[in-house]
């Protein structure tokens, strides 16, 4: 099996043939995966038939699974969540903003395996931003004042029930499950080295950090709006074009995702397992 490994010119991403993922791999092609995987921050294979079980397979490859809290598993599949909407859907799209997965946890998952199966036809593209990059070229000014630093970082506004998915999300196809335990805040430093690649990254954005430890309110909102608009900038993202059965996994310690709409009256499914932390 010789994998062909094609970046997507773009600020990360690339896509692989070669493969079959529905088979057990072999040490050496999970090997070659992951090293594909840590260069490019996001890896797409198109053409793979998979089933749930497969998925899953294919996930604990590179790690345990991780925790999904908030989100209902599908039936039978404790680790894999459907991200749906069904085409006549007016409840907000799931996941427009950036962030990264679950980076309120204490210890965040380092991946994400997304798998599609239904495609609508234009729209859903999710977009990637490489936070290697925005580190890299971040102005020495701005970097000044995020050294050091750590973020809180909180699923308050999105999962709590006051929050984005709370009471007021009706008509949404999703299984979302609001909670109080959302409320619950962590603490992460805004650059932490990437513990495979050794680089500096960002971690996390507004959304999730809540917060910038030590600051006051006013300075951390402040700070947090301009790290978001660097960290977003057009030349550090990657837009991914989905095609039914495709996986894509991408790494969360070094990238920030966003879901697009843009499908309106069109089916969109797919299966999503997450990768823990080692
Ligand atoms: C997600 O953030 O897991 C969803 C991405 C997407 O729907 O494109």
């Amino acid at each position: 099996m010789s994998l062909t490994v094609t970046p997507s010119g773009q600020a990360c991403g690339a896509t692989v043939r070669g493969v079959d993922l529905s088979r057990p791999l072999g040490a050496d092609t999970v090997a070659a995966i992951r090293s594909a995987w840590l260069a490019h921050q996001v890896l797409a294979f198109p053409d793979q038939t998979l089933t749930d079980d497969q998925l899953e397979s294919y996930t604990l490859n590179f790690g345990p699974f991780g925790d999904d809290p908030f989100i209902a598993p599908i039936p039978g599949h404790p680790h894999i969540i459907a991200v749906k909407r069904k085409a006549d859907e007016t409840a907000p799209i799931f996941a427009e903003s950036w962030h990264s997965d679950w980076s309120f946890q204490a210890r965040p998952p380092q991946g994400t395996c997304l798998y599609g199966i239904t495609i609508p036809p234009t729209g859903g593209d999710t977009l990637f931003t490489n936070q290697y990059l925005a580190l890299e070229q971040m102005p020495a000014g701005l970097r000044q004042r995020i050294d050091g630093k750590r973020a809180v970082h909180s699923a308050r506004n999105a999962y709590a029930p006051a929050g984005f998915y709370g009471a007021g999300d009706k008509g949404r196809s999703m299984d979302i499950r609001p909670s109080e335990e959302a409320e619950a805040a962590q603490l992460h430093d805004l650059i932490r080295v990437h513990p495979e690649t050794g680089r500096e990254s960002l971690f996390g954005t507004a959304g999730y950090i809540i917060a910038i430890d030590g600051l006051a309110a006013d300075e951390s909102a402040a700070l947090i709006g301009e790290l978001y608009r660097w960290q977003t900038r057009p030349e550090f993202q990657y837009r991914h074009r989905w095609s039914a059965n495709m996986l894509v996994m991408w790494d969360n310690r070094c990238t920030l995702h966003m879901a697009t709409g843009g499908y309106a009256g069109h089916d969109r499914l797919l299966h999503r397992t997450t990768i823990g932390a080692a």
